[in-house]
């Protein structure tokens, strides 16, 4: 009996969704940068607008400037839902 138990547990771990959704929403975040921000950011050279690893460390930043926008930078308030600003950020502070 016990070890039905166990058998159980273990299937429902192999096909708890976890770590492939997360695997997936990152790829999702990474094409998102690519389509809508990579036109003006990269990674470490300025181009338009500021390397990735040149901008501020501090989420709320990185949140105020994505949702409102500042001079050339176009605000995604309506654009983008919470969660994808949300993960920009992220993305944005993983890859400084
Ligand atoms: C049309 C070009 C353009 C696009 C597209 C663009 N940005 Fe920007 N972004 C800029 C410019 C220019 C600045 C600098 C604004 C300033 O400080 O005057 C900036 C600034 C920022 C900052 C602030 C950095 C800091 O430390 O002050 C963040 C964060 C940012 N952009 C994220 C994004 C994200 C995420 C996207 C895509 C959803 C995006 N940007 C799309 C041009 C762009």
């Amino acid at each position: 009996m016990r070890r039905s138990y166990d058998t159980l547990f273990f299937i429902t771990l192999f096909f708890t969704p976890v770590h492939f959704v997360s695997a997936a929403e990152l790829q999702d975040i990474e094409q998102l940068f690519k389509q809508k921000c990579s036109f003006c950011h990269a990674i470490d050279k300025k181009t338009s607008g500021p390397a990735i690893n040149a901008m501020s460390n501090e989420k709320k930043v990185l949140l105020q400037v994505i949702t409102k926008g500042k001079n050339a930078m176009p605000g995604y308030e309506g654009k983008l839902t919470d969660v994808q600003i949300d993960a920009l950020a992220d993305y944005l502070l993983a890859n400084r």
